[in-house]
């Protein structure tokens, strides 16, 4: 199979007529990651790039357009997994930097540890060179609005959707990065699945990637990454693993949410049992699909 990537742009329930905004947004991610892989990047180049423009879209719930915690602050959650040698960097409940999966790139590439958080994780960003920007630059009107129906009983707190994520194949190696701001008004300091690896993120070049999206208590709870992978590596479809991880989700904590996968010979999967799961897949050879 061609070098390729996924991506998704959250599960949850987009309305209808913002729908088609959303897919074009996962399609310029796609796009970008693309042009990684044709110019011989690597799939972990592919995966951060992926994600990094899905940070810079407002629509999205990652980087500019996170949900707000209790306070109206925005805490940050991100992980970046290279299949080839397992290698991991994440950052959870981090505050305010404009592209936190390159904070994590950064702590997977320095190697001393691999998940760092709250202040801490900003201490090291900040050594490396990002800047945190006011948490106003990365807040939307409509995250605002939604947050603030939230703390008047106008609107249902719970999680949020709008997490992004990226697997992406260069032929050789897999690796999988995902970004959250996590759920609207969620206590300071709460973490979701996104950074933990098996629930949110994992790759492995001996069988493959994947990146979830939904609510973070459950999937974490399921492992849902990791259920994803150890089907792979058993020999699974990658359609046929993504579905099974979101039935056992459903069946074991009544979780809801969605999947994207790559198997480690690039073979697609997705899956969600949301009212919507926004993605988009290409191959350099040109194919492209998409929808939610
Ligand atoms: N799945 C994203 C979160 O719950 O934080």
């Amino acid at each position: 199979m061609p070098p390729s990537v996924i991506v998704h742009g959250g599960a949850g329930n987009v309305a209808p007529e913002r729908r088609a905004k959303h897919v074009a947004g996962c399609e310029r991610a796609v796009a970008a990651a693309l042009e990684v892989l044709r110019a011989g990047g690597r799939a972990l180049d592919a995966a951060q790039r992926a994600v990094e423009v899905l940070e810079d879209d407002p629509l999205f719930n990652a980087g500019w357009g996170s949900c707000l915690n209790e306070d109206g602050g925005v805490e940050l959650d991100a992980a970046l997994m290279d299949g080839d040698g397992l290698r991991y960097g994440a950052v959870c409940a981090m505050p305010s930097v404009r592209h936190p999966i390159a904070v994590a790139r950064a702590v997977m590439e320095e190697g001393r540890h691999a998940i760092y958080a709250g202040e801490g994780a900003l201490r090291f960003a900040e050594a490396r060179g990002f800047a945190r920007v006011p948490d106003a630059e990365l807040i939307t009107e409509q995250a605002r609005e939604r947050w603030e129906a939230v703390r008047a009983g106008r609107a249902e707190a719970g999680w949020s959707g709008g997490t992004v994520g990226a697997v992406a194949f260069d032929g050789t190696h897999v690796a999988a990065a995902t970004s959250t701001g996590g759920m609207m008004d969620k206590r300071r300091g709460r973490v979701g699945d996104s950074p933990l690896p098996g629930a949110g993120t994992y790759a492995d070049d001996l069988a493959g990637g994947v990146s979830a999206t939904g609510h973070g208590e459950k999937i974490l709870r399921v492992g849902v990454g990791f259920l994803v992978v150890a089907a792979l590596r058993g020999g699974a479809d990658p359609m046929a693993a993504a579905e099974q991880a979101i039935a056992t989700l459903a069946a074991r904590v009544e979780g809801t949410g969605g999947v994207i996968a790559l198997d480690c010979a690039g073979r697609p999967g997705r899956a969600n049992n949301t009212e919507t799961m926004i993605w988009a897949w290409g191959s350099t050879d040109g194919a492209r699909e998409s929808g939610w």
